[in-house]
């Protein structure tokens, strides 16, 4: 009687202690993003005179939503698996976000953005400020697996009145293989097309970025380049080898018709005439060639 009273009791504080922990590991059954779901992007908050990060009262990294738009009259995002390009201008160009394009042009700081790696409900936000887990080393606290970082490597000029920015922008984002998380971002990154002309950017200007978006659906990156020095392709593999099969045979050709009965000939010839063609006189000369190197050079001294 006794033991299958401890068992129930066993059987309760095991079902208890499951609960608790599905309950505790909540945040990491979030739901992955749908196909067209928006993707917000932030950006770490800068001081002007500096370009040095801002850290808000508890220590956090302060991250701002990108600059409004003016063709949507949001701030840039990204949409789940949609590749696209996307107009971003930014209406006018005050005085400090100037400063700020000088600092990420000239490399002083970099445009450090990020994107949730999966939708963030409202309520973990909260939760997660409410407990106060940061952690001061990084200032990103617990947060930091939440999010994926995204560095825009902003390319121009510096002038003396004015600058040069690469606005067009190419952005590439991994999602997690489907199979392994589905809806979930593992990387991304955009970089500015230095090749193309830039655009000179003075205070009060717009600024016209131009974002192409690619997708790909897992970590690997495919292998864009398909001519020389690119991935093997099943013709070239084949090319490859008939070439090598081709050249072969004129070289066993032209061994077996010209050299073997020219070296057969001369063979016999040294045998008649001795050992006068010495096999070393090709040592000699490069040795010559060493020593006068090396003279010339402690003449020089
Ligand atoms: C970014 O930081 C500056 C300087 O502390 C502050 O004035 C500005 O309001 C911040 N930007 C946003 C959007 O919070
Ligand atoms: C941006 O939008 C505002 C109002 O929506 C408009 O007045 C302005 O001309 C636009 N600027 C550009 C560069 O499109
Ligand atoms: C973006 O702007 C360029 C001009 O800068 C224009 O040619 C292109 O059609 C625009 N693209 C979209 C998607 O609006
Ligand atoms: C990753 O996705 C590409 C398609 O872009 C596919 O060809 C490749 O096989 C995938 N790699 C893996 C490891 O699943």
């Amino acid at each position: 009687m006794l033991d299958r009273l401890l068992l129930v009791i066993h059987l309760v504080l095991a079902f208890y202690t499951t609960l608790a922990n599905c309950a505790a590991q909540e945040p990491l059954i979030l739901p992955g993003y749908k196909v067209g779901e928006t993707i917000p992007v932030s950006c770490l908050n800068r001081t002007i005179d500096t370009g040095e990060h801002i850290t808000d009262a508890s220590g956090q990294l302060s991250y701002i939503p990108f600059p409004i738009c003016n063709e949507t009259g949001r701030p840039f995002e990204l949409l789940f698996g949609v590749e696209k390009d996307i107009n971003c201008t930014i209406d006018f160009i005050d005085d400090p976000f100037f400063h700020l394009l000088e600092f990420y042009v000239h490399n002083d700081a970099p445009l450090t953005c990020r994107i949730p790696t999966k939708p963030i409900p409202p309520s973990l936000l909260m939760k997660e400020f409410e407990a106060g887990t940061t952690d001061n080393t990084d200032g990103q606290g617990s947060l930091s697996e939440v999010y994926t970082p995204m560095i825009v490597a902003l390319a121009g000029t510096l002038q003396l009145s004015h600058l040069h920015v690469s606005t067009n922008l190419n952005v590439l984002v991994h999602a997690a293989a489907k199979s392994v998380a589905p809806g979930t971002i593992a990387a991304v990154t955009a970089y500015s097309v230095s090749r193309d002309p830039p655009t000179r950017i003075v205070i009060g200007d717009n600024l016209p970025l131009r974002f192409s978006v690619r997708w790909y659906p897992n970590t690997s990156l495919p292998s864009g380049w398909t001519g020389v020095g690119g991935h093997l392709t099943f013709s070239t593999l084949v090319y490859c080898i008939l070439s090598a099969l081709a050249s072969a045979a004129v070289c066993v050709a032209y061994f077996r018709g010209v050299e073997l009965p020219r070296r057969l000939k001369s063979h016999g010839k040294d045998r008649l005439g001795g050992m006068e063609r010495g096999g070393l006189g090709g040592y000699g000369i490069a040795n010559g060639n060493g020593n006068g190197y090396g003279y010339g050079v402690g003449k020089r001294d």
